[in-house]
């Protein structure tokens, strides 16, 4: 299926001339376009540029190809580059398991995407060719990091006008991560955020700059946990406490502050050893933690094994918070268009602006990368894409 495609794309776009419902390529490049991508999981040395990777074609009929103007990185990329959640996206991918181990190569990181429409599907009806759009990617599908990259049409979204390119790029993973906290998980949405407490732990990052203007947005009061030097920035987006967490136990200072109504947890770890204290007890109040070992647990044990594993620890971890009436939940990036949908809006109406930390050029991929390693982020890391590449 997937080489009768790619031939039928090779001839109608020979027969056109390369030319394609405003898609054009050169005759030597109409199968193949620039992309870094990796060949093994590994350090930052696998990250290979090539002008050979394959181009993405649609395969079902509500696919969409976007050309990527510019490319959001996240920890997961730094994570993924190291084989981080492979069994569970080789399952995604292949579920028959009908490939060889390794098939995923190469494979092209990058999880935020922001551009235009190329190519349609037949049933896709809400964007055409030249719309002007961003998404995040789901993990198991080919990243950002290239000239094209193809998405389901109900992943992607109409981009906020008042963006730049780099600038969206930054903002739909951390905001379906999110979104998907906050909202799915943890039940707050703008009408009934008004005078909830929330807080975040780790609010400098990606997630926790946007989490922090989204609640914000909403009504709610917003406590911050962060290092000193990002004080400044939590505040300018709205936090209304902050706590310094390398200023004595963290733990300690938030136990004098009245309790919760949301914990978000950017940090894991030992934090949810003290962290549901600070809940409303018999009251609806929930910890919800971004870091979980779901992944961790089936590339470990494998995936049947794994997912039970998972299952009992989050079962044992629920009972046992239900009991002092807190809720314990895990929470997981969950893509969508219909999200971003809103979220455009907010954005176009000044209430969540991006916060970008450092722009690297496509060439400076590896840069980029080593840059998010080392941690400390403020805010997001993103590449720009066709500008690099049209010079
Ligand atoms: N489960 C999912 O689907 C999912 C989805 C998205 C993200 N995540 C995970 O969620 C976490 C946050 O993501 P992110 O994109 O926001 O990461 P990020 O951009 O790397 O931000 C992490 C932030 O936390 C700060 N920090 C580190 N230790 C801290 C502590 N003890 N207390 C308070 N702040 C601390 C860091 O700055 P300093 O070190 O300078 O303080 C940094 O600003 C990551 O572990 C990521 O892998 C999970």
């Amino acid at each position: 299926m997937h080489l009768m495609c790619r031939r039928w794309l090779v001839s109608t776009l020979r027969a056109h001339g390369g030319h394609f419902r405003g898609f054009s390529v050169s005759a030597s490049r109409n199968t193949v376009m620039t992309a870094w991508v990796i060949d093994k999981y590994g350090k930052n040395e696998v990250l290979r540029l090539t002008k050979n990777a394959p181009l993405p074609i649609v395969h079902y009929p509500n696919e969409v190809i976007v050309k990527v103007h510019a490319a959001g990185l996240n920890p997961l990329d730094i994570s993924m580059r190291g084989g981080y959640g492979a069994a569970t996206m080789a399952m995604k991918r292949d579920p028959l398991n009908m490939n060889q181990s390794g098939s995923e190569f190469p494979l092209i990181l990058g999880r935020d995407v922001s551009g235009e429409i190329m190519e349609c599907g037949l049933d896709v009806k809400y964007f055409k060719p030249g719309d002007q759009v961003w998404a995040a990617i789901p993990p198991w599908k080919q990243g950002s990091l290239a000239e094209f990259v193809v998405l389901s049409a109900n992943e992607v979204s109409h981009k906020p006008n008042t963006l730049s390119h780099a600038e969206a790029s930054s903002v739909p993973y951390v905001a379906c991560t999110a979104w998907s906290v906050i909202v799915n998980t943890g039940g707050l949405n703008k009408d009934n955020s008004a005078k909830k407490r929330v807080l975040i732990l780790g609010g400098s990052g990606g997630v926790g700059t946007f989490a922090i203007q989204m609640v914000k947005a909403w009504g709610a009061h917003v406590t911050v946990t962060c290092s000193q030097n990002a004080e400044r920035l939590v505040r300018d987006l709205g936090a209304d406490d902050v706590v310094d967490y390398t200023a004595g136990s963290v733990e300690k200072q938030l136990q004098t502050l009245q309790k919760f109504d949301l914990i978000l947890d950017n940090i894991g770890g030992d934090t949810e050893k003290w962290a549901l204290d600070l809940l409303k007890p018999w009251n609806g109040a929930k910890y919800v933690t971004l870091v979980t070992p779901f992944l961790q647990n089936t590339d470990r044990l494998g995936l049947a094994d794994g997912m039970m594993q998972t299952g009992v620890t989050v079962a044992c971890k629920v009972l046992k918070h239900l009991r002092k009436g807190v809720h314990y939940r895990w929470g997981f990036f969950a893509p969508s268009g219909p999200t971003l949908d809103d979220i455009s809006e907010m954005v176009d109406a000044g209430k969540i602006r991006p916060v970008l930390e450092e722009v690297f050029s496509f060439a400076q991929v590896p840069e980029a990368f080593q840059k998010m390693e080392q941690g400390h982020a403020r805010g997001k890391t993103v590449v720009t894409i066709t500008e690099d590449l049209n010079e």
